[in-house]
């Protein structure tokens, strides 16, 4: 046998990215984020940074704050300490309609689509954003209005295509497995080309077969759009295969960050896994 085809032999079960990834400068800066609710302590002097075009994962056990950790990146949340540095410029009161401006879109941990409307349509909810026609306009379907719709459809059109979802555009969101569900959730997210998308449990709930899709389609983005992902996931396996960096966040204080490989071999963070479910 050639020596390289003993070295396929040797080459363990295929692996997504890990170290193939080239990472910008730093995009995102949260420095010494708190956040509390009432007496709820969710973060505490929370620091980490994100890199253009890397895919950084959060990782935790329930009730770690990875889901606020979020909700303060894109403005829903707004941290009683801190600082968020975007792009080079400190953000000031930035709500959830100016983070999604400035480029920052999101995917939820429980599935937030218009169930009663087509896949079609609730990708183009995505598109709302970048709209500049006026209602009036759109209700008269007025010349200019009717052409920004169509350019509208065709990047819709072209996010079906990519998701691989031409075959269900026109059915309604509520019919389809979960799993289809979480797709259509990530289109309507890609319809606003995002600069950085956060995605919050993309793979929760699917089966293997599903999870590789996801996985693999978090890649594409990635690699074909530019997009730099932060991603909260559950599942180590996921984690290991497809993130550059991890941040490990236990009672919502930061106990690691590092990649994935140091992460997996760090003590407190396998003692704060203790007890939940991984692969
Ligand atoms: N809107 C809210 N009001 C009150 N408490 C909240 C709210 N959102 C999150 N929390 C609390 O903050 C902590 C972190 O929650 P969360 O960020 O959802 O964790 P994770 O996503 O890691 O499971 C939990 O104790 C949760 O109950
Ligand atoms: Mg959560």
């Amino acid at each position: 046998m050639t020596e390289e085809a003993q070295m396929q032999m040797n080459e363990p079960e295929a692996h997504f990215g890990v170290g193939r990834r080239k990472t910008g400068p730093v995009i995102l800066d949260l420095k010494n984020i708190s956040l509390s609710f009432g007496g709820v302590k969710a973060l505490t002097d929370i620091s980490f940074d994100v890199r253009q075009h890397e895919i950084r994962a959060i990782i935790g056990p329930n009730g770690a704050g990875k889901s606020s950790m979020l909700n303060v990146i894109n403005g829903v949340y707004r941290p009683q300490q801190g600082q968020i540095v975007y792009r080079g410029e400190v953000r000031k009161n930035m709500d959830c309609h100016a983070a999604a401006k400035s480029g920052i879109a999101r995917t939820f941990q429980n599935i937030a689509l218009f169930k009663g409307m087509t896949v079609l349509d609730n990708i183009m909810t995505g598109r709302n954003l970048k709209m500049k026609s006026n209602f009036l306009m759109q209700a008269l379907y007025w010349g200019p209005a009717r052409r920004e719709e169509i350019a509208h459809r065709i990047k819709a059109e072209e996010i079906i295509d990519f998701l691989e979802i031409q075959a269900i555009r026109k059915t309604p969101v509520g019919r389809l497995p979960y799993g289809l569900q979480k797709r259509v959730e990530l289109g309507r997210a890609l319809a606003a080309e995002p600069e950085i998308l956060l995605l919050d449990e993309p793979m929760a709930g699917m089966n293997v077969e599903e999870k590789q899709d996801m996985c693999r389609f978090i890649l594409d983005v990635n690699d074909q759009f530019g997009t730099t992902i932060v991603l909260i996931e559950h599942d180590m396996g996921v984690v290991m295969d497809i993130s550059d960096r991890v941040v490990v966040l236990d009672y919502g204080k930061k106990i690691g960050d590092a990649t994935p490989d140091e992460v997996r071999n760090n003590r407190d963070v396998i003692n704060a896994y203790l007890g939940v479910e991984c692969q």
